[in-house]
């Protein structure tokens, strides 16, 4: 269903020929989006509220980003997405509205899984109004979260449980719906971590059941921006640290300060990117997501149901190809009958050569990658690599290909040979 050629002329970033395997650090940005944050910049440049054509018109920029983000998580209605300067500055946000609501002695379940962002705010609140925090603990033997473990932290007491989507490190994709559950059994709010899961597959927060989720618009093929999903009765009755003369009612409560705007027009060129490809399916596919859903979210959920069909099997690829070379341990899951239950986000170590050096190797032929611990320094500890300087990682995304794939299987077999 993907045409990798098609996709890729759609991204001029990656005409440089490198290979983009840092993407879960940031993506590539599609041309619309691009596009859209030049024509923003050119012609409605202007502060929000204004009785004039460009202040007019760039509102109705945000507005109609707003209704395409909703239509992308799949939200009730528009007003229920904040916008922000990134996930960590909203989760800090969030997080001191959501404190008020905490006294001493009530509990937070964060994971060992998560991305820091999705773990500090919380910590720091925690402190600040005396609460309990839990951990759950991460499987070392597959990189997956322990749901039995999980299940036990959530208690009586369980005000908020943080989790992610996937994991930014070893991949792992969390049964987020069934932890929603749990929490909401004992009367607790799930915050979802969707940034590394957003450029991967569909999100559907109605049929996850969350209150609250976050993503970066830079993470899936847009520009630097952040993404909150709240339920709307909920985003309603929080507090909200805002100036006075600022709306009391979400979103507007809870956008301080002037915003981003070249940025969420993007966001909108990004959604138009994605329902684009959700157009290029075939007729059939796109009637299977009928049903109650409008057109744009039909198309979307058609190109990001493409896309993980996509990448399941560049996953393969990529999996089977690093376990061909001497000496590299893959950290995560890894049976081809248990791919649906991870993105292609692939982390290893080699032997002989620390995380750095193989990535410093790879770059120099301009094949892109991370090492390090990537944030998520508790995976690295429960792993015993932290203090080697953790893994590397590779991390395709739809416009990745075989080709690619195997240019880096055989960069890392003749560093393996040095
Ligand atoms: C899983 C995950 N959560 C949170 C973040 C932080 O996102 P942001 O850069 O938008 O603050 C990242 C960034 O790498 C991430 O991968």
């Amino acid at each position: 269903m993907i045409d990798p050629a098609l996709v890729r002329a759609r991204f001029p970033a990656l005409a440089s020929g490198a290979v983009f395997f840092d993407n879960p650090g940031g993506t590539q940005i599609a041309q619309p989006a691009l596009d859209r944050m030049r024509e923003y910049l050119e012609h409605t440049n202007a502060n929000h509220g204004g009785a004039f054509r460009t202040s007019r018109e760039s509102d109705a920029q945000v507005e109609a980003a707003r209704a395409a983000a909703a239509d992308f998580l799949g939200a009730a209605r528009p007003e229920e997405i904040i916008f922000g300067a990134n996930m960590t500055t909203l989760t800090f946000h969030l997080s001191r509205s959501l404190g008020r609501r905490l006294g001493p002695g009530d509990e937070i379940v964060v994971t060992q899984l998560d991305h820091d962002a999705n773990v500090a705010p919380w910590l720091l609140m925690a402190q600040e109004r005396q609460a309990v925090v839990r951990w759950a603990e991460l499987r070392t033997l597959d990189c997956t979260l322990d749901m039995d473990n999980l299940a036990r932290q959530i208690t009586p007491r369980t005000k908020i449980v943080a989790l992610g989507y996937a994991s930014n490190s070893v991949g792992t994709i969390n049964e987020v719906a069934r932890a929603v559950e749990w929490a909401h059994a004992v009367g607790a709010l799930c915050y979802v971590d969707a940034v590394h899961y957003a450029p991967h597959g569909p999100i559907d927060v109605g049929a996850i059941g969350c209150d609250l989720l976050v993503c970066s618009a830079y993470k899936f093929f847009g520009p630097h921006l952040g993404l909150l999903y709240g339920r709307y009765d909920l985003l309603q009755d929080l507090p909200a640290y805002k100036v006075r003369p600022a709306p009391d009612l979400p979103p507007d409560k809870f956008e301080t300060g002037t915003g981003n705007f070249e940025a969420i027009a993007g966001l909108g060129g990004t959604i138009d990117y994605l329902e684009w490809l959700g157009s290029t399916c075939g007729q059939e596919y796109r009637e299977s997501f009928g049903g109650m859903l409008s057109g744009r979210r039909v198309r979307l959920r058609c190109a990001l149901s493409a896309i993980r069909a996509y990448e399941i099997e560049l996953g393969r690829c990529l999996i089977e190809r690093l376990q061909a070379i001497d000496g590299l341990r893959i950290y995560g899951i890894q049976e081809a009958a248990r791919l649906d239950r991870r993105v292609p986000t692939v982390s290893f170590t080699l032997r002989g050569h620390a995380p750095r050096a193989v990535a410093d190797y790879l770059g120099q032929a301009e094949i892109y990658a991370w090492d390090g611990n990537y944030y998520a320094p508790l995976i690295t500890q429960r792993l015993g690599l932290e203090a080697g300087g953790g893994m590397v990682r590779v991390g395709p995304v739809h416009y990745n290909t075989r080709a690619e794939i195997e240019r880096l299987g055989e960069a890392l077999e003749s560093l393996s040979r040095e």
